[in-house]
C-alpha cells in the first residue's frame, strides 16, 4: 500500500477560505484532493496529538481567530453518471467539488432536479450536512446515499437517506460533529423532469409554452441576486439562522398582532416562521455592531464590515436572539457552526 502524500503547511491562513472572510489561522492546513488522503491524515493527527478539522466552503462556519491544530480542506473534484434509465438517473459527485459548478453541470447535461438549488455556495460534501434547501427543494429530496469516513471506527460507511435523518437544515451529521468526513454524494434525479414552480418568483414560469432546468436555474440564480449579498463583495455565511419551527401556541403572540406574519404550517402540527421578517420587524435590518452587522438587503444575513473576527460575529448574534426573543418571545437558533 502506498502512503498519500500529504503537505502540511505551517501557519495556514484562512480568511480567504471562509465567506465571511473572518481573520483566522491554523497551525497546519492541508489541501486533501485525493479521497485516499482522509483516512491517511487522521492517522497521522493522532499520531502527533493534534486536533483536526475538516472545513468544505467555508460558507457554513464561524471560524475562531486561532485554531492549534491542523484545518483541512476537502478538494476532491468528479462527477459521473451511475446509471441511468427511463425513470432516473444517478449522479454522483466528489466531496470538495463546488456545490453550484456540480449544479450547472447536471443542467448542462440535460438532468432535471436540483436547478432550484442553484448558486448555493459550498462544496458538494457540505450540501447533506445541513440538508441545503432553497426554492422548495432540499438535497433530501434527491438524495440516493453518501460514502463517508467514520473517524470514530476508521473505516469508510454508506449512508441512505434514513440513516441520514434528514429534516430541515438537518441531519445525523450536525449531531456528531467531527465523526464522520463526507466524501462523496450520489442524488437520484426522478425522469421526467417535473419543475418545482411552487416557490413564489418561480410560479410565474409555469405560463412560458417551453421551460427546461436551465430556465429555472436562471430564474433561481436571478432572485438569489436580487436578495442576498454575493459573499465575493460582502462576506457573509447565507442565511445565519434557520427559520423557527414553533408550536401554535408559541406562534401566537405573533400572528396575533401580525396577522399577515409569514408562517408556513408544518405536517407535525407546528408551524415555521420566518427569521428574516422577526429580525427585521425587531428593527435589525441594517443594523451594526462593531465590525459585524445586518444586511440591508436580507435581514437573516449577517455581513463582515471588515476585519470582524469570530468575536465580533457572537456579539451580533447573540444581540439579535435576544432582540428577538424580548419583541416576539421566540428563540432563533443559529445556522453556521462555530469552530
Ligand atoms: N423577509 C423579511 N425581511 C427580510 C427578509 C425576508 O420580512 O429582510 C420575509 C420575506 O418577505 C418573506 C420571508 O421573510 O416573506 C421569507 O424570505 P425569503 O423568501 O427570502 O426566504 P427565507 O426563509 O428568509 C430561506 C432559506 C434561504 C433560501 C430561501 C429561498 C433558511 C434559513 N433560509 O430563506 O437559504 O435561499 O429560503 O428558498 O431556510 C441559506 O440557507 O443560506 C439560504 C440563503
Amino acid at each position: 500500500m502506498t502512503i498519500p502524500y500529504l503537505v502540511l503547511v505551517p501557519n495556514f491562513d484562512l480568511s480567504t477560505r471562509n465567506t465571511l472572510a473572518l481573520k483566522a489561522q491554523s497551525r497546519w492546513g492541508v489541501l486533501l484532493d485525493d479521497a485516499d488522503q482522509v483516512p491517511a491524515l487522521f492517522e497521522l493527527a493522532k499520531d502527533r496529538r493534534l486536533p483536526l478539522r475538516v472545513l468544505g466552503g467555508g460558507s457554513n462556519v464561524v471560524l475562531s481567530s486561532d485554531f492549534d491544530g491542523i484545518t483541512a480542506i476537502m478538494a476532491t473534484r468528479g462527477r459521473r453518471v451511475i446509471s441511468e434509465d427511463e425513470d432516473h438517473v444517478v449522479l454522483e459527485a466528489a466531496a470538495g467539488d463546488t456545490w453550484h459548478d456540480f449544479v450547472v453541470w447536471t443542467v448542462e447535461q440535460g438532468f432535471g432536479g436540483i436547478e432550484n438549488l442553484a448558486g448555493i455556495p459550498g462544496t458538494v460534501g457540505a450540501a447533506p450536512v445541513q440538508n441545503i434547501g432553497a426554492y422548495g427543494v432540499e438535497v433530501a429530496d434527491v438524495f440516493e446515499s453518501l460514502l463517508a469516513f467514520d473517524t470514530l471506527e476508521n473505516s469508510l460507511r454508506t449512508f441512505t437517506a434514513r440513516d441520514c435523518a434528514f429534516a430541515y437544515r438537518d441531519s445525523v451529521f450536525k449531531h456528531e460533529p467531527g465523526r464522520y468526513v463526507v466524501m462523496s454524494l450520489r442524488l437520484r434525479l426522478p425522469r421526467p423532469w417535473q419543475p418545482n414552480l411552487r416557490f413564489a418568483g418561480l410560479s410565474e414560469l409555469s405560463e412560458l409554452p417551453e421551460i427546461a432546468p436551465s430556465t429555472v436555474m436562471d430564474r433561481v440564480l436571478y432572485l438569489r441576486g436580487s436578495k442576498l449579498p454575493d459573499w465575493r463583495v460582502t462576506p457573509n455565511a447565507g442565511s445565519f439562522f434557520q427559520n423557527p419551527i414553533v408550536t401554535l401556541e408559541e406562534a401566537a403572540p405573533v400572528l396575533a398582532a401580525f396577522p399577515t406574519a409569514p408562517n408556513f404550517p408544518q405536517a407535525d402540527g407546528r408551524t415555521k416562521l420566518s427569521a428574516g421578517w422577526l429580525i427585521e420587524q425587531s428593527g435589525l435590518k441594517g443594523f451594526r455592531m462593531g465590525r459585524a452587522g445586518i444586511s440591508e438587503r436580507h435581514a437573516l444575513v449577517v455581513i463582515n464590515l471588515g476585519e470582524a473576527d469570530a468575536g465580533d460575529i457572537a456579539s451580533l448574534a447573540e444581540h439579535v436572539k435576544a432582540t428577538v426573543k424580548a419583541r416576539f418571545g421566540i428563540v432563533l437558533h443559529e445556522e453556521p457552526v462555530f469552530l
